[in-house]
């Protein structure tokens, strides 16, 4: 893992959005895989931010990290419309090229299936933005979740449901499933861009980076991906044992001339 510690949201946010549009500009038919929630918002404006200043996502390809299950995608609560409100709209990318699991198929296995193979014939995710739950999950990958599981209808945890209620009117109205990636999806993502903010995730962070790997913390998985960019905020990275070590490193980093 490659971590930064950043002093705020923004900069983290800013260096992550450095990385996904010199991607696209490299390859304008770049595979994104995506996140929602309230971390990768500032990382999206700097998305936009690029493509009104001439930046094209015309051809790049998305696919979304998780839906939940049985919500009309109309909601606004769905991913679908938190996506499009939050990123898409604002972008000039071809919707047909926008992917979020299909959160209201009446065969669950064969969307998933389908989903996976979707990713597979776009040549699989070449950048997969990720944001942690307070128990470490990464998409809805809870704590004692098959470290390689596929795409797959999941059973939220009642942390989840009370985190997530912020998003409805009460707790009652939070479906109790969803259809996420599996961890094992996300691990073949070519390179992982995890960013990770506020005291509520130090927890989760100290798991993630310095915790055994273990399904009891999935996104500690990612201690096994060879190509994982980590930007973390102070407040995030205030439990990490190693702290000092990993600002030591990002200012001498092990280049050779
Ligand atoms: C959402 C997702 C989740 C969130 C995580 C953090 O698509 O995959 O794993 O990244 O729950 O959520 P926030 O960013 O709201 O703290």
């Amino acid at each position: 893992m490659q971590i930064t510690i950043c002093k705020t949201p923004e900069e983290a946010s800013r260096l992550a959005g450095e990385i996904v549009n010199n991607a696209i500009k490299k390859n304008p038919k770049l595979v994104l895989g995506l996140a929602t929630g309230s971390t990768p918002l500032l990382l999206y404006k700097e998305m936009y931010t690029a493509c009104k200043a001439g930046l094209s996502y015309k051809k790049v390809r998305t696919f979304n990290l998780d839906e939940y299950y049985g919500l009309p995608v109309e909601k606004p609560q769905s991913y679908r419309s938190f996506m499009n409100e939050n990123l898409f709209n604002h972008l000039d990318i071809d919707m047909k090229n926008t992917h979020v699991p299909d959160g209201l198929a009446k065969d669950v296995e064969k969307s998933c299936a389908q989903y996976e193979k979707m990713m597979k014939a776009a040549g699989g995710v070449d950048i997969q933005v990720l944001g942690i739950g307070g128990d470490g999950h990464i998409g809805f990958n809870e704590p004692g979740s098959s470290l390689v599981s596929r795409t797959h209808l999941v059973t939220l945890t009642p942390r989840t449901i009370k985190d997530n209620t912020r998003f409805f009117t009460k707790s009652s109205e939070v479906p109790r499933y969803a259809i996420s990636m599996g961890v094992g999806t996300v691990m073949e993502a070519k390179c992982c861009l995890m960013l990770c903010f506020g005291k509520n995730k130090a927890d989760a962070v100290k798991g993630m980076i310095e915790g055994g790997v273990s399904q009891f913390c999935p996104a500690s998985a990612l201690q096994y991906h060879p190509n994982t960019i980590v930007f973390i905020d102070e407040a995030a990275a205030s439990k990490l044992t190693l702290k000092a070590y990993y600002k030591w490193a990002c200012q001498h980093p092990a280049k050779l001339n």
